[in-house]
């Protein structure tokens, strides 16, 4: 944990944006998996953990939004809990180490609320994400579910997510720790893209590296030589010479922060000349993006200045034709990138996302678009200093997609189809890096990670 000052000061911060009444915030519990003995990991939720600090299951927070007052309610372990698990903090010592001075059972939470709502306070819930969190909440408050969204507060949740979007120095050293250990996974994966070797493998050995580090992948790995399946969590293939293999691959630190990089790496350590001249393009995309990344810029421009660099490289192949302007203002660019740019990246991957995905990248003027491409842009809105972001061009070539859009007969004067049937067995190239917005500019966090053309082929085995 941080010291139990970050956390009081966190919780102060939120009293002094918001208004009146409780804040309910129910940590995680364990989930079973296939029987309910046999759990999944345990993950904390991140608003909880931001707030509270604690790691273990079963807890629930609540902050008086007018007092400041906020108390810890769970339950002591008792004996069987302590034979089964080993020794357990008791409540009031975790209540402690995150400053919290009042802690009770768990069993008084239900009369606190109600009573609250018979007073006439106000209860604030965030959305919530897990079944098991609503129904907890449900029978706590004596509701229906469908009324537990209706306690969803908009301004609170808003005001967390301003609080939780800038991050603090020792948030930034969390990133920049899992990232060291990122950095490990991706060199490892690079020195295994060998002709022969499995996709399973190498994606066994990553996660091995972060279980040695007693960490967790801060989400499930894209690592496939089929990099154009964009989700693809897949690893049933063997490398071939000649294939392009997309990692994309990160780790939690010790307090759950999260890292989000992808490499593509040539099997055997050399690019071909197509996929010298795609790497390199997307790789411009990806450096004039971070270039031009500074508070107060909207996220939505670096999105257009990123694919007017994808544009630019591919029409020297062939591919596009015409006006640039209009490639990307038709959406005919998103027929090679179809997804957005970035995501801010914090306690969870795509941080904040489940607060509410627009809350977090859209509002003041900036309304979601509709158009495919276009609609998987989460983060439009302006920028600002302590904010990390990710930032991830690619390029793919997505057999259904062309095959559709030239049934179609789409935007048949800006792209090229006889020349894409050239790139139909391609793949995908995307490049992503974590980067913090500064007071005048950006800096890509932690230490480098080979991302040059002659740097990753220097760092495949040969
Ligand atoms: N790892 C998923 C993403 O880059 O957004
Ligand atoms: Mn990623
Ligand atoms: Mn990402």
């Amino acid at each position: 944990m941080f010291n139990r000052e970050t956390y009081q000061q966190r919780r102060a911060a939120l009293v002094r944006q918001t208004g009146k009444g409780l804040l309910v915030l129910p940590g995680n519990g364990d989930s079973p998996s296939n029987y309910t003995d046999n759990i999944l990991p345990f993950r904390q939720d991140s608003s909880f953990l931001y707030f509270f600090g604690l790691d273990l299951p079963d807890l629930v927070g609540v902050i008086d939004l007018e007092s400041g007052e906020a108390t810890l309610y769970g339950d002591d372990p008792g004996l069987d809990a302590i034979v089964w698990t080993g020794p357990l903090p008791t409540l009031a010592a975790q209540a402690d180490g995150v400053g919290v001075t009042h802690s009770a059972p768990l069993s008084q939470l239900p009369d606190r609320l109600r009573t609250a709502r018979q007073t006439g306070r106000t209860l604030h819930l965030l959305p919530q994400y897990r079944p098991q969190n609503r129904i907890r909440l449900a029978d706590w408050l004596g509701i229906n579910l469908r009324e537990v969204d209706v306690l969803t507060s908009p301004d609170v949740t808003r005001a967390v997510i301003q609080l939780r979007a800038v991050k603090s120095l020792e948030e930034i050293a969390e990133i920049e720790n899992a990232l060291a250990i990122t950095k490990q996974m991706h060199l490892t994966a690079m020195r295994m893209a060998q002709p022969g070797v499995t996709e399973q493998s190498i994606a066994g050995a990553i996660e091995g590296l972060a279980w040695a580090h007693g960490r967790r992948q801060s989400y499930a790995p894209i690592l496939s030589k089929r990099g154009e399946v964009l989700h693809n969590h897949h690893h049933d293939n063997t490398l071939v010479a000649g294939d392009l293999l997309l990692n994309d691959s990160g780790a939690e630190s010790p307090l759950h922060y999260a890292s989000d990089i992808t490499r593509t790496i040539p099997v055997g350590g050399r690019f071909n000349d197509r996929q010298r001249a795609i790497y390199q393009t997307v790789l411009d995309s990806q450096l004039a993006a971070i270039a031009a990344l500074k508070p107060g810029v909207p996220y939505l421009d670096i999105y257009e200045l990123s694919a007017r660099v994808l544009i630019e490289g591919l029409k020297p192949l062939g591919l596009f034709k015409g006006d640039t302007d209009e490639i990307i203002h038709s959406g005919a660019f998103a027929l090679i990138f179809p997804h957005g740019l970035g995501h801010m990246l914090g306690l969870d991957v795509h941080d904040m996302e489940a607060l509410n995905e627009d809350w977090v990248g859209y509002g003041e003027g900036y309304q979601r678009s509709h158009d495919f491409g276009r609609k998987s842009l989460r983060l439009a809105r302006p920028v600002q200093a302590g904010w990390v972001v990710t930032v991830e061009p690619g390029i793919y070539f997505i057999p259904t997609l062309i095959d559709r859009w030239q049934a179609e007969d789409k935007f048949t004067h800006l792209i090229n189809y006889a020349r894409f049937a050239d790139f139909r067995d391609f793949g995908g190239v995307r490049i992503e890096d974590d980067i913090l917005i500064t007071s005048d500019g950006a800096r890509v966090l932690g230490d480098p990670i080979a991302k040059s053309i002659a740097e990753v082929e220097a760092c495949v085995g040969h």
